[in-house]
């Protein structure tokens, strides 16, 4: 016997898939103003594709913005399986789920605990990605509005130099990049190994569980 209990409600569904979304965009002409690809020769004669690159990058950098601030919303504010305190590793029950995780995910245990929401090793890293994405934000803003004096003091605190801060928000595309692949694959891996619909719960927000199996507590 199943129940179906909803795990994530319409707005961490919108985050979600804005914040994917938006790194997709990110990434691709991100890469471009890095290492423009196509002939110099062209830029601003019949075209001007790093205009349009960047162009791209800053409307797909608000939604990202507007992505990370309703995420930060949502930590406090968000249902009970969306709340900063329900992943992070501050509480006895997180913990003791973090050590389950491990044991499980390294094949030394073949159960542990379930629960509706992240498991605390993936809520801990999803919060790690929400801050790495506000050190984004920071430099891009910085990058953006150089003449802000505003901008200078945030920028030059803490990255230091334009040309410094564009390499840390280059160097941070890797992360992104790196947690995108190894999200996937552990999201695949535990669809296959436990059957809670864990992919679809992001598209539908409900998760399946054996009568009393869930850890509720
Ligand atoms: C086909 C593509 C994707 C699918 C099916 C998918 C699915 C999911 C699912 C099921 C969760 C909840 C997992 C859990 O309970 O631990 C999740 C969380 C998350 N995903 Fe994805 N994802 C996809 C692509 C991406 C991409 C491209 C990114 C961008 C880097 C991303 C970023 C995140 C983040 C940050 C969370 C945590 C949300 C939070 O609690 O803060 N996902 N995703
Ligand atoms: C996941 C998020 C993001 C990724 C992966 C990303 C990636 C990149 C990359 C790879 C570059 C080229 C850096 C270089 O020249 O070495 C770049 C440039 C830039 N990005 Fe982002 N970015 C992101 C978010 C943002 C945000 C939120 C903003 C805020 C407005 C922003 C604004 C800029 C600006 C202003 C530049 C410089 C453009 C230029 O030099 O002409 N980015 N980004």
């Amino acid at each position: 016997m199943y129940e179906k209990h909803l795990a994530w409600g319409v707005l961490f569904r919108i985050f979600h898939w804005a914040f994917a979304l938006s790194i997709v965009f990110l990434v691709v002409t991100g890469l471009y103003i890095h290492f423009p690809w196509t002939n110099s020769v062209i830029e601003g004669s019949r075209s001007f594709p790093m205009a349009e690159m960047r162009y791209i990058h800053f409307i797909a950098a608000y939604c990202f913005m507007g992505a990370v601030f309703l995420r930060i919303f949502l930590w406090f504010f968000g249902n009970r399986q969306e709340k900063f305190w329900d992943s992070a590793p501050i509480t006895g029950r997180n913990i003791r789920n973090l050590f389950s995780t491990i044991t499980y995910y390294l094949y030394i245990k073949d159960e542990h605990d379930r629960r509706l929401g992240h498991n605390c090793l993936a809520g801990t890293v999803y919060i790690v990605t929400i801050v790495i994405a506000f050190f984004q934000i920071l430099s891009g803003l910085y990058l953006l509005f150089p003449e802000s004096t505003f901008w200078q003091g945030v920028g030059l605190s803490i990255f230091g130099t334009q040309q410094q801060a564009r390499f840390y928000h280059f160097l941070t595309m890797w992360y992104f990049l790196i947690f995108v692949l190894i999200h996937l694959y552990i999201l695949i891996w535990n669809d296959i190994r436990d059957p809670e619909g864990l992919i679809s719960s992001i598209f539908c927000g409900k998760k399946f569980f054996e009568k009393g199996a869930l850890d509720n507590k």
